[in-house]
């Protein structure tokens, strides 16, 4: 290892993140009872400029009202961008009126590092005004061609950031790539468009100590094309991904979580590597295939999540 270290900054369980917009109180009573690690209520994109104000408000009320970590969840609330005048009266009242009872806040369209600058200078002034215990954790969307381009000093912001999402939907549109289905692959492209940005957003994700998460599929009819693109996002080592419907929360739950044989498998790698240990040797064999101390570290990450379902 290098003697530069960025452990983990705050492990979460986010297999599935349900978004919910927050003009639909009926929506986040039910996504509140349902099966998702991780709700967003949402105040930007899904909320038409006419129901800004009543959207937030039923974000706050629904933080008071529901007791969230009761239910086992991560609640989150998705801020408009920097570039509205909703921001700020997003970050203001929620913090004033629920910031203690609120996870983090996902920062949509972070292009440069002193966005989330701007937003943590906020709930650093209002946690402490408000006298709050708890302290509310960051979330960016990596969703333009700008925060991709700066996606490395953004994941370096430290602060209270603790993970970035891959927005492909608003990706698409900043890039100008032509896109049927969002988060589907284009079948005029060899292979799948957005490998090579999913990539290395995980890249500046794991570098940093950053959770890793895979943004929405549109086609919620298409539940193969969903489980596809999700297995894709976890073969590059994304931990969760969007749930635009909640027909989608099981499907992601079902490919972020470590089959049973693989869970199995990996007790089995540390039970021998201690048994090579205890003969002083730093490799062993395990059904015919070498493993050493990387496959222990690679056994850990598969305990560690199973261990944190389990909870
Ligand atoms: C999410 O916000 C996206 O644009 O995909
Ligand atoms: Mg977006």
């Amino acid at each position: 290892m290098s003697h530069t270290l960025h452990p983990m900054r705050k492990p979460r369980l986010q297999r599935s993140e349900l978004a919910v917009p927050a003009s639909n109180p009926t929506m986040i009573d039910k996504a509140a009872d349902g099966l998702a690690d991780y709700v967003f209520l949402d105040l930007e994109d899904a909320i038409a400029p006419s129901e800004k104000e009543q959207a937030r408000k039923n974000a706050i009320q629904a933080l008071n009202d529901i007791d969230w970590r009761a239910k086992g969840k991560t609640v989150s609330v998705r801020i408009n961008g920097l570039d509205t005048h909703y921001m700020y009266r997003d970050v203001v009242d929620v913090m004033e009126q629920a910031g203690d009872r609120v996870d983090t806040l996902l920062v949509p369209k972070v292009g440069v590092t002193g966005d989330l600058y701007m937003v943590e200078a906020m709930v650093n002034q209002i946690e402490q005004a408000k006298g709050y215990s708890t302290r509310v954790g960051l979330e960016a969307l990596i969703e333009t061609a700008l925060g991709m381009a700066n996606v490395e000093a953004i994941a370096q912001f430290g602060g209270r950031l603790e993970a970035l999402h891959f927005g492909v939907a608003d990706f698409a549109a900043s890039m100008r790539a032509r896109t049927t289905n969002i988060g589907g692959l284009n079948p005029h492209y060899p292979g799948d468009q957005w490998h090579a940005s999913i990539s290395r957003m995980v890249v500046a994700c794991r570098a940093y100590g950053l959770r890793a998460i895979d943004g929405p599929f549109g086609d919620f009819s298409d539940p193969e094309g969903y489980k596809e693109g999700a297995r894709r996002a976890a073969a590059l080592g994304c931990e969760g991904k969007w749930a635009i419907h909640p027909s989608q929360i099981t499907l992601a739950n079902e490919v972020f979580s470590p089959p049973e044989p693989e869970v199995t498998r990996a007790r089995r790698i540390i039970e021998e590597l201690r048994k090579a240990e205890a003969m002083g040797k730093g490799a062993a064999q395990l059904d015919g295939r070498m493993i050493d101390a990387a496959s222990e570290r690679m056994a850990m990450n598969v305990l560690v999540l199973a261990d944190a379902i389990a909870a």
